[in-house]
């Protein structure tokens, strides 16, 4: 059995994962949010706090399983810097007390193989990844060849959620919440522009739009926000379309997957499916209790690792937040 731990952001989670069957046989997870909602956003040194309560507790459950492990996983980039330690020092520890292999698992790479929890992998396949730290189109052929082909050159797609709803004052975090609000208004009552839709080039941009939504915050009453969260989501969404239509005009795909914590978005995932359609492309998804920051996609990537031995020393596996695929 592996057991992995995740704590990049504002996530306390562990699971135990059966090496030889991918069988999920302990998953836990704690989440930060309503601490954080009051603030709009994630407070890093709070998110550390929190950790060092949290994930002691769960890892108290996991106790039984001790006897069992084959290796330890972890999160070690990318991620907020001060949280990414809380998970790497509990792994170093019980890695040197149980004279296991530590695996260091990137959040991005755990991110794509949520797809395949307790499942065979699919590959190659081409990646969208859209959570709140994060945007970027991937070509995946294995869990050491992950070549990137677009990201984007501000927020990210989550991020813009999470914004927007910090504009509503609407807490934390954002996406759901703006999901939500979206099905009661009409989408198309403001016009925003879709981001760099003259633009050539493949990349995502988030900014302008924020602009342009904060300014008719600004000038709305409280009636019309569900008029603009619809708005929004609807060219957020129309912007990764276009880009990623453009992308598929030269490189079509087989199979196609969306990850990360904003891919559990309806309006999302429903528009995707219709631009696939054309292609004749299968549209994979993650389970939705997957797509948020979780430690059983960390132990699915950390099988793979485990397999190649892509083990660490204790004193080698370093935390690196700002860490790029
Ligand atoms: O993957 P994740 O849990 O954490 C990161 O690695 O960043 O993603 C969290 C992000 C947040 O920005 C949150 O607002 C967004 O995913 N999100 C959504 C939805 N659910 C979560 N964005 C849009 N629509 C949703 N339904
Ligand atoms: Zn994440």
């Amino acid at each position: 059995m592996i057991l992995s731990i995740e704590s990049s952001c504002d996530d306390s989670s562990i699971a135990v994962t059966e090496i030889a069957t991918g069988k999920l046989l302990y998953h836990k997870k704690i989440s930060q949010e309503l601490e954080h909602a009051q603030y709009g956003g994630v407070v890093p040194e709070l998110a550390s706090r929190l950790h060092v309560e949290a994930l002691p507790k769960i890892l108290q459950e996991c106790r039984p399983y001790f006897p069992s492990l084959k290796a330890v996983a972890v999160t070690n980039e990318p991620g907020l810097g001060v949280t990414l330690v809380e998970g790497v020092m509990m792994a170093k520890a019980l890695a040197v007390a149980l004279s296991i292999p530590l695996i260091g698992v990137n959040h991005l790479i755990g991110h794509i193989y949520s797809l395949f929890i307790e499942k065979e992998a699919r590959l190659p396949l081409t990646v969208l990844l859209v959570s709140g730290g994060h945007t970027q189109l991937m070509e995946v052929e294995g869990i050491d060849t992950v070549k990137t082909v677009a990201r984007t050159m501000d927020d990210s797609f989550g991020e813009s959620f999470d914004k927007v709803a910090k504009m509503m004052h609407l807490g934390y975090p954002g996406g759901p919440v703006i999901e939500t609000l979206a099905k009661n208004g009409d989408a198309f009552r403001y016009n925003f522009t879709v981001p760099l839709h003259q633009s050539p080039k493949i990349a995502f941009s988030y900014s302008g739009l924020k602009n342009a939504v904060r300014l008719a915050v600004e000038a709305a009453n409280e009636k019309e926000y569900a008029d603009i969260a619809a708005s929004f989501q609807r060219v957020a969404t129309a912007h990764l379309i276009q880009k990623l239509k453009k992308y598929f005009k030269a490189h079509p795909p087989r199979c196609f997957a969306i990850v990360g914590g904003a891919s559990a978005n309806r309006y999302l995932r429903e528009q995707v499916q219709e631009m696939l359609k054309p292609f004749g492309a299968t549209l994979l998804l993650s389970e939705l209790r997957y797509c948020s920051d979780n430690a059983a996609m960390i132990g699915r990537a950390a099988i793979e690792m485990y397999h190649k031995k892509a083990w660490s020393r204790v004193e080698n596996l370093h935390v690196n937040a700002q860490s790029t695929l």
